[in-house]
């Protein structure tokens, strides 16, 4: 068994040009889904998987991410004076979630430099990354089997989801074979957004990995890729393809719920899919939008 993984590292240094002008002066990670920034379900989703250790690599512009992660005596200090109790405990819930650290991307190089980025922090220990672009539903598990996979089989691991044909160009593409488990399989190939119908099958690699620190030194050497951007699919397909090296990459298959944050069609699908089953709001909103959806054409 390898050693208790816990650390966490989450690349947030992208523009949001899908996002502007909302983005312009504003790190998209920011950007509230429903009440709490995108960002603070993503870490709240590796803590709840025993991550205690979170590197963001982030870069210009996201200095309220280091805002939100730390503490705002102020508004505490108001809080507690007029005995707001509820607010209070949430504008503390993301200050001590984790013991946070950053550091900048630098050159806007692509996700394997981002990746690349956090070699000297994670050292030579097993670690996940978690694109924040993607949300996990928290009544599904993923990360924490993924980690327990890891740990099983000495190797690293990707999240994988069956999508539809007419997707498969938005992702990094698995050729996979069967293990004993229903929900692990073996990748035996993988390729960044191919074109469509290209695809080498319909399973698309979703934002959450769980690494070897092999993997540094194969993005050193990974060249540019599809976008010109390093790619990390591009580096672990070097994983897979030299299972001996590192102990290949496998897949678990994720069958639960999943919210893209990333383009502005679908955040507005993941605001409308979660405010709908919070007891807080899904009541009087279920009703409103059974009629809203009446009016339309
Ligand atoms: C990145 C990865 C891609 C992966 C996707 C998951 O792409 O490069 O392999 O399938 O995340 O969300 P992006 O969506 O950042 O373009």
């Amino acid at each position: 068994m390898a050693n208790r993984i816990t650390k966490a590292v989450i690349p947030a240094a992208g523009l949001g040009t899908r996002f502007l002008p909302a983005t312009k002066a504003m790190p998209k990670e920011m950007l509230p889904v429903v009440d709490k920034p995108a960002i603070q379900y993503v870490v709240e989703e590796a803590v709840e998987a025993g991550l205690t250790d979170v590197l963001m690599i982030t870069g210009r512009n996201k200095s309220a991410l280091e805002n939100h992660f730390d503490r705002v005596g102020e508004l505490e200090a108001v809080l507690e004076r007029k005995g707001d109790i509820d607010r209070l405990r949430k504008v503390n819930e993301s200050t001590r979630l984790a013991e946070m650290h950053y550091t900048r991307q630098g050159d806007p190089l692509g996700l394997g430099h981002a990746v690349l980025r956090a070699k000297m922090h994670v050292g030579r220990e097993p670690f996940a990354v978690l694109l924040g672009d993607d949300l996990i539903d928290e009544r599904d598990e993923l990360l924490s089997r993924m980690l327990e996979v890891q740990g099983e089989r000495d190797a690293s691991v990707v999240a994988l989801l069956e999508v539809e044909p007419s997707q498969t160009h938005l992702y990094g593409i698995a050729t996979v074979e069967p293990t004993g488990d229903d929900d692990v399989v073996r990748v035996t190939g993988l390729v960044e957004k191919p074109a469509p119908g290209e695809q080498p099958s319909n399973f698309a690699v979703i934002g959450r990995y769980v690494l070897r620190p092999e993997v540094f030194e194969v993005l050193e050497h990974t060249q540019p890729g599809k976008g010109g951007e390093i790619q990390l699919t591009d580096a672990l397909q070097v994983l897979a393809a030299e299972s001996e090296r590192a102990g290949g990459v496998y897949g678990v298959v994720f069958r639960g719920r999943r919210y893209d944050t990333g383009d502005r069609l679908d955040y507005i699908k993941a605001i409308i899919q979660l405010a709908a089953d919070r007891d807080d709001l899904g009541p009087e909103l279920r009703p409103w939008l059974a009629s809203f959806v009446e009016t339309l054409d």
